[in-house]
């Protein structure tokens, strides 16, 4: 029987490479490969989770109102601009879902991050890929490729993999001057991490009853729940509205539920998080650059370095996970030079930095 086909636009997506996890002949590597929390999840959100597990066989609260009323809560929102999704990549997928039509342009940056791309692509949109300027988003670039066709600007502040930002100014020049038929979504994945005083991720731009603006936000950063797959929205009513009709109807099970509400009110966990990200990521941006190593300013929990050519990259790569410590290659960005390094647990820090001085040492 010949096989039914998929739609034409689904098989031209390249799917998905996850940061990897194992290195044989490693019990338990070192894994500085998906911007995870070193310090994990919130003893209270462990609680959480445990708590609830003699209840599986109950369906979740599909609307997750009790998470959505404390989120709403703690900022200043109604809770009709809150959506939940399995992740906040879910929710990069709901936006294309409920906005973009096959033949609508989908704008995102040069090195934005890939799941931009695959939701656009399986709506059938046309991803417009704009360049950056030293890795960085460019709102004129960005501004100079809207048409009439174009739906949906995705901008994260900071970006992943590149830790590069936008300031204040900027973003709201972006809105401002993108037409009203634009919906800009910010992906403020890393937001918690990042406090220079020029710093948004546009919370002031998401307007109460109209307006374009979405953000969206994740609990698999600094809250350390990248398992439970929870991340949120905050949007206008009316593309909530939108976004809840896509979305999956049990998106987020109860135990992401109850571990992200328990996650939100460990103030001191979370910036345990953020203080342990304040000192080691310009420790390692300092050690970095003392070898040598090209690198690129991030006010993630994340930095990229960069090589001379990308054998020496990949030599690099092999030479760390001879020694267990598992980085992320991106040369599927685009970028066959650069290893993305995620801040990790002290002495994991420090064993990136000892292995690369050895590498190079060698490979000068
Ligand atoms: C910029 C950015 N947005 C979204 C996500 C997805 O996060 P989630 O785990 O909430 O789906 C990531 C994960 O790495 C990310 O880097």
């Amino acid at each position: 029987m010949p096989l039914v086909e998929p739609k034409s636009h689904v098989m031209k997506i390249v799917p998905y490479i996850a940061g990897e996890a194992k290195i044989p002949g490693f019990d338990s590597p070192v894994k500085l490969s998906s911007n995870e929390s070193p310090l994990g999840a919130s003893p209270a959100a462990i609680r959480a989770y445990a708590d609830q597990a003699g209840k599986l066989e109950l369906y979740p609260d599909g609307a997750a109102v009790e998470l959505r009323q404390v989120l709403a809560q703690a900022h200043g929102l109604n809770i009709e601009q809150v959506v939940c999704g399995t992740g906040s990549e879910q929710l990069i997928d709901c936006v294309c879902r409920a906005y973009v039509s096959p033949g609508d342009e989908v704008i995102f940056t040069e090195y934005a991050f890939v799941c931009y791309l695959i939701s656009t692509m399986a709506a059938g949109g046309v991803p417009v890929r704009v360049p950056e300027k030293n890795l960085t988003a460019d709102v004129d670039a960005i501004l100079d490729r809207v048409s009439p066709r174009t739906k949906v600007v995705f901008l994260a502040n900071p970006n992943n993999p590149t830790g590069t930002w936008i300031p204040r100014a900027e973003l709201h020049r972006l809105r401002r001057d993108l037409p009203e038929h634009v919906l800009l979504v910010v992906d403020a994945a890393y937001a918690e991490y990042c406090d220079q005083d020029e710093y948004s991720f546009g919370e002031e731009l998401v307007e109460a009853e109209d307006g374009n603006t979405v953000v969206l936000h994740t609990f698999s950063k600094i809250f350390g729940l990248a398992s439970l797959r929870v991340g949120w929205a905050r949007a206008p009513r009316e593309v909530a509205m939108a976004l809840h009709r896509v979305r999956g109807v049990f998106n987020v099970s109860t135990a992401g539920q109850v571990a992200a509400i328990a996650a939100l009110s460990d103030t001191a966990h979370t910036r345990a998080a953020r203080d342990h990200n304040d000192k080691w990521l310009p420790w390692l941006d300092g050690q970095l650059r003392e070898l040598g190593l090209d690198v690129t300013p991030s006010i993630g929990n994340f930095l990229l370095m960069h090589f001379d050519e990308a054998a020496k990259c990949q030599s690099a790569d092999a030479f760390l996970r001879g020694r267990g410590l598992i980085l992320r290659p991106v040369a599927n960005y685009g970028l066959p030079r650069s290893l993305r390094l995620s801040v990790g647990l002290d002495e994991d820090n420090r064993a990136v930095v000892s292995a690369l001085a050895e590498w190079l040492d060698s490979n000068r």
